[in-house]
């Protein structure tokens, strides 16, 4: 069943049982209210026609004179015992009579319907002296009364039958109005499977205020990420086989030139075998951090336990003094700063950082360790050529590097940051870089403590 089905017989009988319920209660309100006046009438009568003292006496229940002055048209009055036999009946309307009699111990009322007409019922008990000895039972035809209450019953069934038709047609289109935006919705998704293109909402559906103009602005929002996604995944692969098609070149024309006139000169075979041997390397090394990268993206990349951020940042520090020979200062307002972390990728983030100060700088570097609540800030400085600022959106993605770095010839491939962001992410931390172009640059890395 469509949901717009749904809809509608929900709210159709929803609709029904509510007027069902109503319309009983006003049928039986107004039968009850209206009805009384007749009741009392005819308990009234009855109560003047027990006032005469012989009706107590079942001696005189034979004389004809006894309930015949109180008949009006359209009326039944009897006598029964408490055998349930009728011991005097007057009548001026025959149908009256039909009906069983009836001994009560109470005073008594029903009203009887045969076919369209009403009839009313009251019975009396007839006492001698505390004992009873039968019942007065008195009956009216209630032609009038039963005309009006036809007339209401029909007209109640009118209109529940109208106001149920009304309301199926109402829902039929309003349901349409309603659904209109998810229809919409389908649409577009549908469209997007079959063209394999992504679409967005227009704006007429975001602009609604209501719960589905907000699913539309999270279903565009969705959508605008899954194309920056696919966008940088394409941009990564162009990147990455442009950054490995490089070395593969050189090295294909340095073992073209050997195969056809190097292989005598052992200049131009030096040269050749030394190109071939600096490519192979960096081509290693790209294939490696790419693994890096994609290893990064796996659930159980990292291994947590306690590490002592102190530690580890001197360790860093002083491999890399000793490799690249330079002054690196190691500034911090505390002699231990403990965290849970992953202490090889903790490493090898400022690593990846020191790095680039190295690479990028010929000053001394600092570090700088800031402990707060909750968090300590890691500070990699440097005073070295620093980058535009138009360029630190883009510095975090992987194989950006600047014109000026490309220029130097340090040899990076632009993914380092990327893999020092995966650290800090996957760390619950923030990582973000402040520069000014030929001043000097700062990193400063977060870590929840
Ligand atoms: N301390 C810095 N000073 C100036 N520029 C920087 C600094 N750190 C990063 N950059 C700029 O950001 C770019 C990206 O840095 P990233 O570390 O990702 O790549 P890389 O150092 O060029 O190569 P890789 O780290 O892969 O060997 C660099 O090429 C450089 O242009
Ligand atoms: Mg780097």
């Amino acid at each position: 069943m469509s949901l717009r089905v749904r809809l509608i017989v929900l709210s159709t009988a929803w609709l029904i049982f509510i007027l069902v319920l109503f319309n009983t209660l006003l049928y039986w309100l107004i039968v009850n209210i209206t009805a009384k006046s007749e009741k009392e009438l005819l308990f009234g009568k009855a109560q003047s026609i027990l006032e005469n003292r012989k009706i107590h006496d079942p001696g005189y229940w034979g004389a004809s004179d006894l309930l015949e002055d109180f008949l009006v048209s359209d009326e039944m009055i009897r006598i029964i015992d408490m055998d349930g036999l009728i011991r005097q009946e007057v009548e001026s309307n025959e149908i009256l009579g039909v009906q069983q009699p009836h001994v009560t111990t109470r005073e008594s009322y029903a009203i009887k319907r045969i076919e369209k007409t009403r009839y009313l019922y009251v019975q009396v008990p007839i006492f001698a002296g505390n004992e009873q000895i039968g019942v007065l039972e008195i009956a009216r035809v209630l032609t009038k009364w039963s005309l009006y209450i036809n007339v209401l019953t029909s007209a109640l069934v009118l209109m529940t039958i109208g106001a149920v038709t009304i309301s199926v047609i109402g829902s039929l289109f309003y349901t349409r109005f309603l659904l209109q935006p998810l229809r919409q919705l389908n649409n577009t998704m549908q469209l997007i499977q079959q063209s394999g293109t992504f679409r967005k909402l227009d704006r007429e559906f975001t602009a609604r205020t209501d719960e589905l103009g907000k699913l539309g602005i999270t279903f565009n929002e969705m959508i605008s990420r899954l194309e920056e996604l696919v966008q940088k995944q394409k941009r990564f692969v162009a990147d990455a086989s442009h950054e490995l098609r490089t070395p593969l070149t050189i090295i294909e024309s340095y073992a073209n030139m050997l195969k056809r006139w190097g292989g005598g000169d052992p200049e131009i075979r030096k040269e050749a075998i030394e190109a071939i041997l600096g490519e192979s390397n960096r081509l290693k090394g790209l294939v490696g951090t790419l693994m890096q990268l994609a290893e990064s993206e796996q659930e159980d990349w990292l291994q947590f336990a306690p590490v002592e951020l102190m530690a580890v940042i001197r360790s860093a520090a002083s491999a890399m003094e000793l490799a690249f020979d330079r002054t690196i200062r190691v500034e911090s307002e505390a002699d231990s700063v403990p965290i849970a972390g992953d202490p090889e990728k903790l490493k090898q983030l400022l690593l990846i950082l020191l790095d680039n100060a190295i690479k990028y700088s010929s000053k001394p570097v600092r570090i700088r360790v800031v402990p707060g609540d909750g968090t300590v800030r890691i500070q990699v400085i440097d005073q070295g050529i620093g980058l535009e600022e138009n360029m630190l959106p883009f510095i975090f993605d992987r194989f950006f590097r600047t014109d000026r770095a490309r220029t130097r010839q340090t040899g990076g491939f632009g993914l380092g940051l990327a893999i020092a962001k995966s650290i800090v992410e996957r760390h619950g931390g923030t990582i973000r870089m402040a520069s000014r172009s030929g001043r000097g640059t700062i990193v400063t890395v977060s870590l929840p403590s």
